[in-house]
Parts: C-alpha cells; structure tokens; sequence
C-alpha cells in the first residue's frame, strides 16, 4: 500500500460486537499469544486435514506446474545469516556474502516501440504502454521449462507518483487534466509480464520477447463468475457486461495451482467521481464525490478520446440508464483478476465470486484431491475484514498439467462459496457465508437484506457488516505454510483504533500504531478455525504491553505488509512503516522498511506449528534487507532453486542512482526516483536465506 493512496476514512459503520467490545482482554490476550494455537492443533491433529487446512498425501507442489518439481521440506532447514543492524541509509542493504541490482525500474523498455526511460520525465505515454509501470507492488516468478535462470517476472504497478512521472508533477488548467498526461497516468498503472533471463549471474529483460505484455487501466478484460451479465456491470463499452477496461491500483497477488497469477485491485475507489447521492456499496468502498483522485475524469471531452476512455471514470448517472452514461463502470472493478503469463494472446479475467472489495492479495491452501480449493484474501482499510473463497468444484491435480489454464481458473474460480471470518475471544473463530440463506442481523438472511448473490458480491463489505464479521486492523498480504497449511495475515496498522471502537482479541492494542501478524489452521471438519498472534510489531524499547512478542534493536518491526513463504518453509516478513504520510513510530525513526525471515513451525514431520514470537526465541526472526530512504519493501519472488530472489523496492525518495544497477549504492546528489525490483543473489552463488 502506499502512503499516498491508501483508505484513512474509517468507513466502517457496523455495531458488530467485536467492534463494541470492552477494552483490553487481558485473558485472551495471554492465552493466543502464549502457544494457545499450538495446543489447539495438537488437539485437532487426531482429525486429519481437508482442503484449507493442507498436509496430507494428496498435496501437490506449490509453484506452478512448468516449474518442476518443489525439493522436499529440509528438515535441516535453519536461517544462515546474521540479523542486519538498522539502517537509515539511503541505499539497499544485504546481509555479508549476498549481492543486489536493480531490475526493471519504472520506464524501462520491454520493446523496441519504446524510447528509453528519461531522468527528466518526457517520456509519452506509448513509452509507457510498453516499459514497466510505476510503484511495484506484488510479483511472481513463473519459471519457463522449470528454469531457475529463466522465467517470466509478474509485477503489480499499484499507483503512481506524478512529481516523479511527469516533468513537472501533473498538469492542470481551468480544472482539467491534458489527455495525453492522463493517458500516460493509466499507462503507468496495472500489471507487467517480464521474460527474464539470467546470463553472467546477471538478471535482464529479454526485450522484444512474445512474453513481454502490460496491462494498464485501459485494457480490456473479462469479468466471470456471478457478477458478469447482470445489470451491475452494463455499460456503454460492454452492453452485455461481460468486460470492462483496466484494472487499477494492483497491490498484492496470488497465484494458483494451475500456473496462473492472481492481481489484486485494492484502492481503486477513489479514481472514480460520483457527484450524485451515492448508493450504499459505493459509500461502503469511499467513492469520492467531488473529484477522482486523479483527475483523470476531467480529460473528458477532449477531441481525442476514444470510447469514453476518460469520461468512463466519471460515474455520475446523467442518462436515461447504464447504457448512456457510465454508472457502471466502477463495478467492473474490486475484484481478483486472474492472468495467464505463458499465453501472451490470453485476456485477464476479473474473477467476481472472490467479492469486491479492497483486495490486498491472495493465497491459496494447500490443495489436495478430491477436496474443494480456498482462497484468502484481506481487505485492507481500517477496520475491514479478511475472507475466504471456497470452490464449488474439488481439486484434481491433473489440472496443474493443463494448458488451457483460464479454463482451468473458471473452474475453481468463477463457482464457490464466499466466507468472512469472525475471530472469538477463545482463540476460535468461524467462517461466515456470504450466500443467501446466511443469517445475519435481526435474524433476516443475506438474500432479505441484498436480494441475490450478485449484489451481496458487489457490497460485500455490507454483506459482511450484515453476518457479524469482526473488524480488523486492515488485513494485508496472506501467506499459507507449504506443509501444515497455517495461513498467516499481517495487519499492518490501525491508528483508529481507539477507546470508542474498543479492541477484540485478533486486534487487541489501542492505537495500533506497529501492526501484528495473526495465524489461523483451519478445522478440516466445520466452518471453524483456530487462531493466535504469531509476532506483534513494536520498537525494542517499548513497555512490554506494546513490545508483546519481545523484540530487539535486530529485529524490531512495525507495520508489516508483504507475507510470503518460499516453498521450503521460510516465512519473509515486508514492511510499509510510511505510517500516515510519516516517520510516525519509533521503528521508523530508527530503521528504513525492511524484510525478515523466520522458520515458524516444525517442519521435521510435516505437521505441528512452532511458538509465536516471544522473548526467548528472538534468534529466530532475522532481519535479512532493509531498504533505501521512505520506501516500502513490497512483493516477493523466488527461483526454484532459491538461488535468485526478487522483492521491490516501492516508492523510494532519491533511489536508485543513474548509472549504477548495484541496488546497495547511494544515489550521489539528486535523481528521479524509480520503484524497482530487486534481485538478491549470493556472491557464490548458493541457495538464499541458509
Ligand atoms: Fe497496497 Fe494495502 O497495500
Ligand atoms: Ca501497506
Ligand atoms: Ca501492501
């Protein structure tokens, strides 16, 4: 997420009782933060585990298909470098023995139909259509023949920075923003595929590959699932409502068990402007009512548009229905899309089973035969929720081996059943149905209340509101354990967090202002799960009321965002400490974001989960990279061999320098920053992290 764009509103309004709760619990607090999950699953270790909760014979590997095949768990598994020291450098900084460089910062070229990046930001936007994308966010790795020394690189461009984009920040006159301006905003935004090869222990672009593709906010796209083809989504460019332009503001991904990537649309809300009285979903989502945020609306008119390209961002109804004006167009948006990297001719599909709302990634469980698959995915604003797509149809593996994985990804994505989770006091907790027949307040059903499936997905965060969900604070990037399906949530902060809202035990600290991560598993016979606090975020010389899981000056850590396991067991932690536009908390008036790494859990027989972070296991938790000056560490990747890593550096203020793709150098004078990936390597070549 970004300093810049994400939600502050609390736009919230449930009386759920978590929200009303009293304050400070203390019991709860020590039973899930002491080992309560631990004892939990040994109890339910008896019960065999299904479809979310993983393990089990029937899994399959986690990277796609044409990766090969995942080694083993190592039941050696230990980290192998020392906690790096906080740093405030304006560069990155690896641990001895590892290198870093720059990969594909914004502006770079994947074709010949673009002039190359322009330190004084002239570059149109055709150049932009076809180079990276701005603000890199989530990324995926998808290996070509199982290569570890080539691949295509996913890469989500979330936002843009205008100041750094254009020559001069944005252009306005009388109000109105310049098409071509606009058009190189949209360009900057969306998603890129990146063919990338290894060659000398060096990282490239492969430009003018096939595989090399962007999508912005303007291509088309499908939308699938039970949203499409209704009266939602009509409108003047898709009469029938099965397509929309763009996806915007893709923050974290997912991927799936067939080989596809998953872009998430989190804070898309606010590019669009309904001056009217807005109807309940879109005053749940923040819709603003005087202008998008940025501007793109105003462009309308001009002699150059195409097909309401700018005047779509303005959703104000003027005309007789959806067909003559634009009031639909913001409802194509808020979604999953789903990508398929390997087919350059394939179309994204915007997956509405999966609910629209803030959508900051997605993880799957560990898929096993014969069972249903399930998708997480957190909405992160202050006091959203975090959810759970279960599919209709059961996992064969043999569709990990299909080509046509679009076709695939309708089958498990496009029929299922939407949850919300609700977190209780005991260190239980239960998934809630977002169907029709779900009981919510005053004993009225979902279907009373919304009418059918499409607009309970359209408002689900109202759908939500209505079962009883319990608000958190704002649910990030999910990460699922490779062997014992533990599923693993940052939520990254909450400064509204206060004496009126009350605390829960899931988001029990007022003033939230460092974050924690929350872990559940999963019961494989109910709708019921098991949860604690795997590590509160803090600075090492708070009390211990805020420093809860004992850290130290090695591994201090506030807001925690990006969440990701590599398929050998290792959980990489990424923060976005920009709290409020600032260096706002004492981490971050100590260190740059960074990223940890930890091994939780036993991995010796596949099953059991180690303690959550305390005092007396701090060794555990190592800080591996801390970056360049107010950027966020966002977005993590690896080969199959774990001999590349790749993360992004987003939003940097004077990074990285002109002529020098070494990622730990310090910029000399000014430069024009440029989000970036990271490539980390061992100097001798060696598999990272051990
Ligand atoms: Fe785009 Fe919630 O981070
Ligand atoms: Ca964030
Ligand atoms: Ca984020």
């Amino acid at each position: 997420m970004s300093k810049s764009i994400s939600d502050r509103v609390v736009r919230n309004p449930s009386a759920n009782e978590p929200f009303s709760a009293i304050l400070e619990k203390n019991l709860s607090r020590r039973a899930v933060t002491r080992g309560g999950l631990g004892a939990a699953l040994a109890a339910m270790a008896g019960l065999g585990l299904a479809a979310c909760g993983g393990g089990g014979g029937n899994s399959v590997p986690l990277l796609p298909p044409i990766g090969g095949e995942n080694p083993p768990p190592d039941t050696e598994l230990a980290l192998g470098f020392e906690s790096l020291p906080n740093s405030m450098t304006d560069g990155c900084v690896v641990p001895a023995g590892y290198i870093a460089h720059v990969l594909g910062a914004w502006g770079t070229p994947l074709n010949d139909n673009a002039a190359p990046w322009d330190r004084d930001g002239n570059n149109s936007s055709n150049d932009l259509l076809n180079s990276t994308g701005m603000h890199h966010d989530g990324m995926h790795y998808f290996p070509l023949d199982g290569s570890s020394t080539e691949g295509l690189l996913a890469v989500n461009h979330e936002y843009i920075d205008e100041n750094a984009l254009h020559p001069n920040g944005p252009t306005v006159v009388d109000g109105k923003r310049p098409a071509e301006e606009v058009r190189k905003e949209v360009n900057a935004h969306g998603v890129a595929i990146l063919h990338i090869r290894k060659e000398g222990g060096h990282w490239n672009i492969v430009k003018n590959s096939r595989y090399n593709r962007r999508f912005t906010s303007a291509t088309p796209m499908n939308l699938t699932g039970p949203v499409a083809r209704t009266d939602w989504v009509r409108t003047p460019f898709s009469p029938n409502g099965t397509q929309v332009r763009g996806t915007n503001n893709n923050c974290g991904n997912g991927t799936t068990p067939w080989g596809t990537y998953l872009t998430a649309e989190e804070n898309w809300a606010a590019c669009f402007v309904n001056t009217a009285t807005l109807p309940r979903d879109q005053l749940r989502l923040g819709v603003p009512g005087a202008q998008g945020r940025y501007l793109w609306e105003t462009a309308a008119g001009d002699p150059t548009e195409v097909q309401g390209e700018f005047s779509r961002f303005n959703i104000t109804p003027t005309g007789a229905d959806a067909t003559q004006d634009w009031r639909n167009e913001i409802n194509g948006f808020g979604y999953l899309v789903e990508i398929d990297p390997y087919d350059p001719s394939s179309i994204a599909t915007k997956r509405t089973a999966l609910g629209r709302f803030a959508h900051e990634g997605a993880a799957y469980g560990n898929p096993q035969a014969g069972k249903p698959l399930a998708f997480y995915s957190g909405d992160d604003s202050r006091f959203e929720y975090i959810y759970k797509f279960v599919s209709e149809a059961v996992w064969d593996p043999a569709d990990a081996q299909r080509a046509d994985r679009l076709a695939v990804g309708a089958k498990y994505l496009d029929k299922g059943t939407l949850y919300v989770a609700r977190f209780d006091e005991d260190g239980s907790g239960v998934w809630l149905p977002l169907t029709e027949d779900s009981v919510g307040q005053g004993g009225r059903t979902l279907g009373d209340e919304f009418g059918s499936l499409d607009e309970i997905l359209i408002n689900t965060r109202g759908a939500a509101d209505f079962v009883g969900a319990t608000p958190m604070d704002r649910p990030e990037w999910t990460a699922v354990h490779p062997t014992n399906g533990d599923v693993y949530l940052t939520l990254t902060n909450n400064t509204s967090r206060n004496a009126s809202t009350g605390t829960n035990a899931a988001n029990p600290r007022l003033n939230n202002v460092n974050g924690h991560i929350v872990r559940w598993h999963d019961d494989s016979e109910s709708a019921g799960f098991r949860w604690d606090i795997f590590v509160f975020g803090s600075d090492a010389g708070a009390d211990a009321d805020t420093n809860r899981s004992g850290l130290t000056e090695l591994n201090q850590l506030a807001s925690p965002d990006g969440l990701a396991f590599d398929s050998r067991g290792i959980l990489w932690i990424q923060t976005d400490n920009g709290i409020d536009g600032g260096r706002n908390n004492a981490v971050a008036r100590a260190t740059n974001d960074q990223m940890l790494a930890v091994i939780p859990g036993a991995l010796a027989d596949g099953s059991g989960t180690g303690p959550v972070i305390h005092a007396d296991n701090q060794g555990d938790l190592r800080r591996f990279f801390v970056g360049p000056n107010e950027a966020e560490i966002t977005g993590f990747a690896f080969t199959p061999d774990f001999t590349s890593i790749f993360l992004n550096i987003q939003h940097p203020n004077n990074w990285p320098a002109y002529d020098n793709d070494d990622a730990t150098a310090v910029p000399s004078g000014t430069v024009r920053p440029r989000s970036s990936t990271v490539v980390i390597q061992k100097a001798d070549g060696g598999p990272i992290g051990v």
